[in-house]
């Protein structure tokens, strides 16, 4: 299993552990992570959630051989699963990211309430570049975030971008050394404790009330591009020149 979820003082923590594939998230990861966050949300005990990767990568994204063999098709789906887990939890969700967070592994955190990035951070939403398009509300959170013209950077182009850029835009709370991320995450998250959690997870529900429903319609719409955008010839080149090792060749399209 290469999620490992735990519950200390107070804290689910969701724990991302795939090294060897820079914390690629299968179908299995995703339906464990949203096991962990409805545990934490029926859960009295569990007063917020920490999600971490491994020091160096938080996610390279959505496993790309799982692409290639398993395109999503709808909406009860393993990444859909853990997003609509994600999106349904009213406690508060603290992400701890050192190194890449591409992908799922950015657009996770527009849904994150809290976001502390390391200094050697790098974000990423290449989703054009491998054929496909923004997932999981990204085409409506990120410009409403950041603008128009720098969404198009990060989401027509894939630029990547860092910490201080994603605090700078609104993404992350704060930059920190890459040993003081997760320490300072479980801080936060701790903090709670004190707090009364009936107060916030209403208001947390409130914070959310007026983009809600444009963000469930935003990612309905998406994920029918989206699942057709994988089985296009762009993206199976785009997928088959990852593994190959070489750069895609989209001039033929
Ligand atoms: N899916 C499947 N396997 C992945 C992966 C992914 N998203 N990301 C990395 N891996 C695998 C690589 O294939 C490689 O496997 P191998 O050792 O069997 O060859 C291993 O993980 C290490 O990756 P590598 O690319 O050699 O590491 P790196 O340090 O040079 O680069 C990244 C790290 C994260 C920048 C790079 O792996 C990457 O760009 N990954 C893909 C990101 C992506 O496009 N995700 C999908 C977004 S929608």
């Amino acid at each position: 299993m290469s999620i490992r979820a735990a519950v200390l003082n107070g804290v689910a923590t969701i724990e991302i552990a795939r090294p060897e594939k820079k914390n690629a998230l299968t179908a299995a990861m995703y339906l464990a992570m949203a096991d962990a966050l409805a545990a934490a949300a029926g859960d009295p005990a569990v007063r917020a959630v920490l999600i971490t990767g491994q020091p160096g990568i938080f996610t390279s994204g959505n496993d790309i051989e799982d692409f290639m063999r398993r395109p999503f098709d709808g909406v009860e789906t393993p990444p859909f699963v853990f997003m609509k887990a994600l999106l349904e939890c009213d406690k508060p969700v603290i992400a701890a990211v050192t190194g890449a967070a591409i992908g799922i592994g950015t657009t996770m955190l527009l849904h994150c309430d809290f976001v502390y990035v390391s200094d050697e951070a790098r974000l990423a939403m290449p989703f054009v570049s491998l054929g496909l398009v923004p997932e999981f509300g990204a085409s409506l959170v990120v410009p409403q975030l950041m603008g128009n013209v720098r969404a198009a950077e990060k989401l027509l182009l894939g630029e990547p971008f860092s910490g201080a850029e994603a605090v700078d835009c609104g993404i992350a709370n704060a930059v920190l050394p890459a040993a003081e991320v997760a320490p300072h995450a479980r801080r936060v998250a701790e903090r709670f404790n004190t707090l009364p959690p009936g107060a916030v997870q209403e208001s947390k529900r409130l914070l959310r009330r007026a983009r809600r429903q444009a963000v469930l319609e935003t990612i309905a719409v998406e994920g029918e591009i989206f699942a057709r955008r994988l089985r296009s010839p762009e993206a199976q080149e785009a997928f088959s020149a990852f593994f190959q090792k070489r750069k895609p060749d989209f001039s033929k399209f």
